[in-house]
């Protein structure tokens, strides 16, 4: 247990930030930093095949970045000071590496198709994942086949996944991903906003005989998700009068079973997962009900097939051709030696409309951290601010700002070869935009360049100066598969990075203050008498709202 002197003084001399190859890195920074990505292709034809890999049906082109083969070597070595390799198999064998909740870190197990003993305290648990697995393909056949029947006989025809974060974001943006592998009956929907609005809204179109609810939490005790699965059943009891009605339209993903039980769903209609899974990891668990429900169990298996596959090479490729690791390290690169503030995500793809809000919970709740594993203040930068939106779209927004603006930002750049909808020409404009946008924010154009274009003065609002990074990730089609080796190639990504920065990437204090606050909060919006308990601007705005306040 460190002191508080030590927790306060960033004095961790242990962690790879402090080690001589950080000096290395810093001393080989000084003689990369002005060199142009232009002249970087210009010099070397064979750039792309040194700095592309496939795994899969996934081709990663990280030419684009502005390093050379002695960045990545010394980048790799940071990795292995790092012992990337050593806190890779904690992971994966079940060691409890998430050190402030003492609990393992096994999202990978709920998709080890390999079916190899997983050993948690002394316990194999992949029986119990194959056990909730068959258990959720089930319940999903009998909702799929039109077994599973309403209160007055009829089939289900509208689902509703109640959660927030990691219990909303993940089945969410999956549900949206394999749009062409729905139910043709079934429509998903996910509330998670605790603005009454959104519930209303979406109960509104739906009708109690047909609707389903999942109420997904974790922890079940989620303010937002437990105020609106008791509105959700306050809502559907007024129609369908009888609470007998309830096992057949509510169903509880969760790890606590007394807590489901009190709410008053059947525990039998109850889908398990466990305390090693974390939020923003646990789609591919039972919390991934409402994907089983949408695509069906086999391209659930296929999703979590791609997963292991990319867990496979994780686990198994050296660091140098390992592809979270290599995503990993340019990001420390830019983050710790560029002084990059943010990482662009920008999918091509209307289907993957939601990576971005996904990512920002799977990296900014992992990485966005200050204190250290070994409870050290860190004095260095650790995650990135993730934020985008689809490409075409952001092209027509921001990316202004990244081709011509005074801030370095690196961008990952996502697309698949293929046309979901079989329009070709379409497909081809996208494809050919976001080619043109990596090749225009590497290469730029000069002054000269922008005078022989002809372009009518002034000339230099018209220069791009180029030298912005991007990665380029091209998939060969959206598939439940690669889908999961996507997802999975990111996670890792951020595990490495967590291991680089010294942190435990897999709790998230940083969000109890808040939820503590708004428990004391709330009563006091209703007080008679004016607040006094707060600093000055909360008190003022509570009592301003108690004023104005409808209820
Ligand atoms: O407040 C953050 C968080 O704990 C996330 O990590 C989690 O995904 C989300 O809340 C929802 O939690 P639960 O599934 O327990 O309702």
């Amino acid at each position: 247990m460190q002191t508080t002197q030590e927790s306060l003084s960033g004095n961790n001399q242990q962690v790879p930030f402090h080690q001589p190859i950080c000096a290395e890195l810093r001393q080989h920074y000084q003689s990369v930093r002005d060199l142009h990505l232009r002249d970087l292709f210009a010099a070397d034809p064979q750039r792309f095949e040194r700095f592309s890999l496939q795994v899969g049906s996934i081709l990663l082109d990280y030419s684009k970045n502005r390093i050379t083969a002695d960045t990545l070597k010394l980048l790799m070595q940071l990795a292995a000071t790092a012992d990337v390799a050593g806190w890779r198999e904690r992971m994966f064998q079940g060691e409890k590496i998430n050190n402030t909740e003492h609990r393992s870190v096994l999202h990978t197990a709920l998709r080890n198709r390999s079916n190899t003993p997983v050993m948690v305290d002394g316990e194999n648990v992949m029986p119990a994942v194959n056990a909730v697995l068959e258990q959720m393909g089930k319940f999903a056949e009998r909702v799929r086949n039109g077994e599973w029947l309403g209160y007055t006989g009829k089939p289900i025809v509208d689902v509703v996944n109640i959660g927030i974060g990691g219990s909303d974001l993940g089945p969410h943006m999956v549900y949206q991903a394999l749009k062409a592998y729905r139910h043709p009956r079934l429509d998903m929907h996910y509330i998670s906003n605790v603005d009454g609005a959104h519930v209303v809204e979406k109960l509104e179109s739906l009708d109690p005989e047909t609707t389903l609810f999942i109420v997904a939490s974790k922890t079940f005790t989620t303010q937002e998700t437990m105020t609106n699965a008791h509105y959700a059943r306050e809502w559907f009891l007024q129609r369908a009068g009888d609470e007998a009605h309830i096992a057949k339209h509510f169903v509880a993903v969760s790890t606590n079973q007394d807590a489901v039980a009190g709410f008053g769903i059947d525990t039998a209609n109850m889908f398990e997962f466990w305390d090693w899974v974390g939020g923003r990891y646990s789609l591919w668990s039972a919390i991934g009900l409402s994907i089983v429900l949408a695509v069906g169990a086999d391209n659930f298996a296929a999703l979590l097939g791609g997963a292991h596959d990319m867990d496979k090479h994780f686990r198994s490729a050296p660091l140098e051709q390992n592809m979270p690791v290599i995503l990993a390290m340019l990001g420390v690169w830019y983050s710790n030696f560029f002084g990059a503030e943010s990482q662009a995500v920008l999918p091509y793809d209307h289907y993957l409309r939601s990576l971005p809000l996904y990512l920002q919970q799977a990296d900014m709740e992992s990485n966005g951290k200050s204190v250290d594993r070994d409870s050290n203040t860190v004095d260095y930068s650790t995650g990135p601010i993730i934020w985008g939106t689809t490409g075409i779209n952001g092209q027509h927004a921001f990316y202004q700002l990244i081709h011509q603006g005074t801030r370095l930002i690196p961008a990952d750049f996502i697309i698949s070869a293929t046309a979901p909808t079989g329009l070709h020409e379409h497909h081809d404009i996208l494809m050919a935009n976001f080619l043109a946008q990596t090749e225009a924010l590497m290469h730029g154009r000069t002054l000269e360049e922008t005078i022989a274009n002809g372009v009518p003065a002034p000339v230099a609002p018209k220069v791009f100066a180029g030298n912005h990074p991007s990665n380029a990730l091209l998939l060969d089609a959206l598939t439940p598969h690669s889908l999961g080796m996507l997802i999975a190639l990111y996670e890792h990504k951020i595990f490495v990075q967590g291991i680089v920065w010294n942190l435990n990437s897999y709790d998230q204090w940083g969000v109890e203050l808040g939820k503590q606050l708004a428990k004391r909060i709330q009563p006091e919006l209703q007080a008679s008498t004016a607040v006094t308990t707060h600093d000055a601007s909360t008190n003022g705005l509570i009592n301003h709202y108690r004023r104005l306040r409808t209820g």
